[in-house]
C-alpha cells in the first residue's frame, strides 16, 4: 500500500534528530533536495559571517589574524572535520578546493613510490580529478606519470605493482554508487599502491574511520554536505606516517615554517601545514567552521540511519506510483551500496528537474540523462519526501514538464 502523509507525520515523530532541522534556514515552502551539491546556510554559520564581517574585519580589522585566530583557522576547521572522518589530531587542514589539493596530494603520493609512475583511477570519476591527474601527465611528462583509466568494475583487477598512486572518489556523483574504502585500500596496498580518496560525497553524512582503514590520502570538500557556503574550502587528509615524506609542490609562504621571517629560502612547515599556499580565504573559511558546530549534536550514525531511511521511504512511494515507471533508477537499489542520493534516468531529465525547482523541489541534473535527489537528513523531513514525491507525479502526469520555458538550458545544471 502506498505510504500518506499520515504515515510521514509518524516517521517524523520517531525521528531522534528532526529538531536539527531548526537550524538551518530552509526558504519556506521548498524542498531541498540539493544539499550533496550546495548545503543550505545553518543559522550558525550566517551569524558567523555576520561576526567575520561586522566585527572580526569591521572592528578589529588586521588584529584579527592574532585577536581571533585567523591564522589559526586552517588547522582549527580541519580538526573539527577530521571528527568526522575517522582522523586521529593533526592529519587534516582545512585549504583550496579539492582540485588543488588533488594536485598537491597527487604529486605527494608519487614521490611516496619513485619507482612508478602510473595513476590509476575510474573512468567516470569527478571530472575535475581526471583533469587534475592528466595536467600533472602533462606537466611531469609521461615518463614520471601517467594517468591510466578502468571501468568501476575493473578497478581491483587493474591493483598491480605497476600503479603508484589509486585515485577514487568514494561515492559516485552520478549515481551514488561507493566504493568499500578498507577493502579497496587494503587490496591496493598488498600491492604497494599509495591510496588517495576523495570524500566530496561521503564526508558529514557517511562513517568514515580513515585511521582504522589505513587510508593514506583524502581530499573533501566543504560545501556540500557541511554545509559550508557556496566555494567553502576543501580540506586534505593525510596520514601521519607519510609527512614527512614529500614536499608538496605548491610551495607559498603560508606553508612555510616561519611565514613572518619573510626568509627567502622555502623551509617546509612540520605536519599539515606544509600543505598551505597562499592566504587562507578567512570570511568563508570562518562560515565553514561555524557550520561545523552542528555536528556537535549529532554522530554521523544517526546521519546515516535518517539517509537510509528517508531514501527507503522515498523509494516506497515511487514504486507505488505507476506514474513514475519511467524514472529508471540508476543508484544501487540496496542502501548500504550508495550514499546519500538516488539518481534516475530519464530522456526529459533536465525538464523535469526544471519544472521541480519551479514547483519549489529543488533536485539538479547530470548529463546526459540523470535527475539526481540529494537526501540531507540534517535538514530533511519525511513529510518533505512525501511532498517531494506528491510534485514529481503531479508533473509526470500532467506532462507539465514538456512546457517551453522547461527546455532553456541554464549554465549550472
Ligand atoms: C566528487 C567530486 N570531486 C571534486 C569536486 C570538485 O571540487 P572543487 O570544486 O572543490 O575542486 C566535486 C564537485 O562537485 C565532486 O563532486
Amino acid at each position: 500500500m502506498k505510504p500518506t502523509l499520515i504515515d510521514a507525520i509518524a516517521h517524523d515523530d520517531a525521528d531522534a534528530i528532526a529538531h536539527l532541522k531548526e537550524q538551518f534556514e530552509i526558504p519556506t515552502g521548498k524542498i531541498y533536495l540539493d544539499g550533496n551539491s550546495l548545503g543550505p546556510v545553518s543559522i550558525s554559520a550566517k551569524k558567523a559571517a555576520l561576526n567575520v564581517v561586522e566585527q572580526q574585519w569591521g572592528n578589529d580589522i588586521i588584529s584579527s589574524w592574532n585577536k581571533h585566530s585567523w591564522i589559526d583557522l586552517p588547522i582549527n576547521t580541519g580538526e573539527k572535520i577530521a571528527k568526522l572522518i575517522g582522523a586521529a589530531p593533526g592529519q587534516v587542514i582545512c585549504c583550496d578546493s579539492i582540485s588543488i589539493n588533488l594536485f598537491k596530494i597527487l604529486h605527494c603520493a608519487l614521490q611516496l613510490n619513485p619507482n612508478r609512475r602510473i595513476i590509476l583511477s575510474q573512468d567516470d570519476n569527478f571530472p575535475t580529478d581526471l583533469y587534475v591527474a592528466e595536467g600533472l601527465q602533462q606537466i611531469l611528462g609521461v615518463q614520471q606519470c601517467e594517468l591510466v583509466s578502468a571501468a568501476d568494475t575493473d578497478i581491483e583487477n587493474q591493483l598491480t605493482n605497476q600503479v603508484a598512486v589509486l585515485l577514487l572518489t568514494h561515492v559516485n556523483f552520478r549515481n551514488g554508487k561507493t566504493h568499500d574504502i578498507e577493502k579497496i585500500t587494503q587490496a591496493a596496498h598488498a600491492q604497494g599502491i599509495i591510496v588517495v580518496w576523495d570524500l566530496a560525497h561521503s564526508v558529514g553524512v557517511l562513517p568514515l574511520s580513515l585511521d582504522e582503514w589505513n587510508v593514506d590520502f583524502a581530499v573533501g570538500c566543504g560545501y556540500k554536505y557541511l554545509n559550508g557556503g557556496p566555494g567553502a574550502p576543501a580540506f586534505i587528509y593525510a596520514a601521519d606516517r607519510h609527512q614527512n615524506s614529500f614536499q608538496q609542490p605548491l610551495q607559498g609562504w603560508m606553508g612555510h615554517m616561519a611565514p613572518f621571517d619573510f626568509s627567502k629560502d622555502y623551509c617546509a612547515s612540520q605536519g599539515m601545514m606544509q600543505f598551505l599556499s597562499g592566504t587562507p580565504p578567512v570570511i568563508s573559511m570562518s562560515v565553514l567552521n561555524a557550520s561545523l558546530d552542528v555536528f556537535d549534536h549529532v554522530s554521523i550514525a544517526e546521519i546515516r540511519h535518517k539517509a537510509i531511511a528517508l531514501m527507503s521511504f522515498f523509494q516506497e512511494l515511487k514504486k507505488a506510483s505507476p506514474e513514475l515507471n519511467e524514472l529508471q533508477l540508476i543508484s544501487p537499489e540496496k542502501s548500504n551500496e550508495r550514499g546519500s542520493q538516488l539518481a534516475y534516468s530519464h530522456p526529459d531529465a533536465y525538464e523535469i528537474c526544471q519544472n521541480l525547482i519551479d514547483n519549489n523541489v529543488i533536485a539538479d541534473f547530470r548529463m546526459p540523462d540523470v535527475l539526481r535527489l540529494g537526501f540531507s537528513p540534517l535538514f530533511l523531513s519525511f513529510q518533505d519526501i512525501h511532498t517531494a514525491i506528491t510534485e514529481l507525479s503531479s508533473i509526470m502526469t500532467s506532462e507539465s514538464y514538456c512546457a517551453a520555458q522547461f527546455a532553456a538550458k541554464k549554465k549550472v545544471t
